[in-house]
């Protein structure tokens, strides 16, 4: 039998007042033996350390902040079981722990009911493990890691990891992708998706699966393991706008950098619902979740990661100020873009001493003598002159005798990157800063 035929028997039918064997019972109504139980599966992932909005263009979207705000808003229409395909932070070092911690916190804050462990968590270290473990505890899941364990439960550095989490309709279960991992580590993702679903049978709940891989491996194992209700996978991009299903197993993905949420509504052991939910500027910032992200970016301050940043010897700045001496014109439409505002653009947002943000909004944060803090190079601060031009102090000093190289696109590139600046187009945008 299927799982979630076992499911409508015990979910659907029985809570609605059909006795099974007790012929005492009253006779059921007809609209509560339709009304099956509502749950909503949602679905999140994939911060990949995007802890906030990123696009850098209007409307930005993502960020732990709103996915608070919404996830709470479905839970206060109905009853939520969230998830997280993990992905927390995507570079391994200081401020990858940081995230992690973070990540780990808010998630538990939000009452994430499982987070699947991934190669992209593990490359980060065994800190971060710990870290992660420890701070979403009871949340963290792999069933490849500890489905060939006594009770589920991992040993060794994957203590407190779990093979399964039963909440609501649902058991949750996700694989881990160990080719990095020491050889012999964990079970086949075809094996983590058989153990689940017997799991699930047994207990009369249905499986839904976090895949540490992308849509062919999905379809893979939903062709494979047709007894799956999900299979989330882990994709860039948008996620797409209807659910896709192979035979009857839903293919979800939260897409890219934790910019959109899922949410995928069940009446009893039926799909009744699909919602792919982008976290815009509609989303206000929950306050709690605000709390550990602001205390996240006072950690990135305190530890001076900025400071820390690798630079090249020095490049022989000069600053702005110093070119609006000869260059008045110039100076003055530069004083009037957005360019002459992108340093005070990330104090607005807290993350001045984010080392994330900083290098685009300031000259040279990879020089010896580039951008240091807007007190120490107050010239470098915002994206100035020799952002574009170059290194200037030779010049300055010697108009005539030293000179520039041409600005080109590539120049422009170097900051609006197609994640930054997607509308990026060079005419259109060099019309807008044009100065001679
Ligand atoms: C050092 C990084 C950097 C470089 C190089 C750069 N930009 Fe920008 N640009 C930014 C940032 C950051 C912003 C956003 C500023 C803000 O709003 O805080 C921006 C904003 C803009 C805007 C919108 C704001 C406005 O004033 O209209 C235009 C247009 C623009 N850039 C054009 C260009 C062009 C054209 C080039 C190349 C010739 C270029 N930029 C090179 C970082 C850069
Ligand atoms: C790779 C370079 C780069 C990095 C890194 C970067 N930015 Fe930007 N940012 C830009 C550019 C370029 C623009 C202008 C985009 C445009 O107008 O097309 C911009 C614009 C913005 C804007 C203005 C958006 C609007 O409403 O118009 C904000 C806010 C911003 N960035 C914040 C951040 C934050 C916060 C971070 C770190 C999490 C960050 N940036 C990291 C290049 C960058
Ligand atoms: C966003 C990039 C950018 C910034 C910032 C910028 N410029 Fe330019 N500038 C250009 C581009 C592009 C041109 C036209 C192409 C060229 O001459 O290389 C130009 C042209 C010029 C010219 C004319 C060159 C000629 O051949 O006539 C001067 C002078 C100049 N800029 C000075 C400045 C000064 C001074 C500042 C700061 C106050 C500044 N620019 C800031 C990109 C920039
Ligand atoms: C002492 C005055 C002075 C200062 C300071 C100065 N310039 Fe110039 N700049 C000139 C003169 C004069 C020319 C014309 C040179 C020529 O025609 O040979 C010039 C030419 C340029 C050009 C045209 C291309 C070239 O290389 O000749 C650009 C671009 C430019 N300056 C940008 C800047 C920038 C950016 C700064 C600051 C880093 C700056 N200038 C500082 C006087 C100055």
């Amino acid at each position: 039998m299927k799982p979630w035929a076992l499911v409508a028997l015990t979910a659907g039918i029985v809570s609605a007042g059909l006795a099974i064997c007790g012929s005492n019972a009253p006779p059921p109504q007809k609209a509560d033996m339709q009304k099956a139980e509502q749950w909503n599966l949602v679905v999140s992932g994939s911060t990949d350390g995007y802890l906030s909005p990123c696009g850098c263009t209007s409307p930005m979207t993502g960020g732990i902040r709103r996915r608070a705000t919404a996830i709470g808003g479905i839970e206060a229409k109905g009853k939520v079981v969230f998830i997280d395909t993990g992905g927390l932070a995507a570079v391994p070092g200081v401020q990858g722990q940081y995230k992690v911690e973070t990540m780990a916190q808010s998630l538990a804050k939000m009452g994430a009911a499982a987070v699947a462990l991934t190669a992209e968590d593990l490359r980060l270290g065994p800190n971060a493990t710990q870290a992660e473990i420890g701070l979403a505890a009871g949340r963290i899941v792999s069933t490849t890691l500890s489905g060939a364990q006594k009770n589920g439960v991992g040993s060794g550095a994957f203590e407190g990891v779990v093979a399964s989490i039963e909440r609501g309709p649902f058991l949750i279960g996700a694989t881990t992708d160990t080719r990095s991992l020491s050889s012999g580590a964990g079970i086949s993702d075809v094996a983590a998706a058989r153990l689940l679903v017997s799991l699930a049978e047994d207990r009369g709940k249905l499986p839904v699966l976090m895949l540490d891989a992308g849509h062919d491996d999905a379809v893979r194992i939903a062709r494979t393991v047709p007894n799956l209700v999900a299979v989330v996978y882990r994709q860039s991009g948008w996620p797409p706008d209807r659910l896709e299903r192979v035979g009857s197993v839903a293919l979800l993905t939260p897409g890219e950098r934790g910019k959109a949420i899922i949410q995928l509504t069940f009446g009893g052991t039926a799909i009744t619902g699909y919602r792919s939910i982008r976290l815009g500027p509609e989303f206000k910032d929950d306050p709690s979740v605000s709390r550990y992200f602001k205390g996240y970016l006072s950690r990135v301050d305190a530890a001076h990661l900025l400071e820390q940043q690798p630079r090249q010897s020095a490049a022989g700045f000069t600053g702005s100020e110093e070119c609006g001496k000869c260059h008045g014109a110039a100076e003055e439409v530069w004083r009037h873009s957005g360019h002459f505002h992108a340093y005070d653009t990330l104090e607005k947002q807290g993350q001045a001493r984010d080392p994330d943000c900083v290098s685009c909004h300031v000259v040279g944060l990879d020089r010896e003598d580039g951008f240091r803090s807007r007190e120490l190079t107050p010239g470098l601060s915002s994206v100035g002159c020799e952002s574009c031009h170059g290194a200037g102090a030779a010049h300055a000093a010697s108009p005539k005798t030293a000179h520039f190289k041409e600005v080109t696109d590539a120049t422009c590139i170097s900051c609006h990157r197609a994640e930054q600046s997607p509308g990026f187009d060079f005419q259109t945008y060099l019309k807008k800063i044009a100065h001679k």
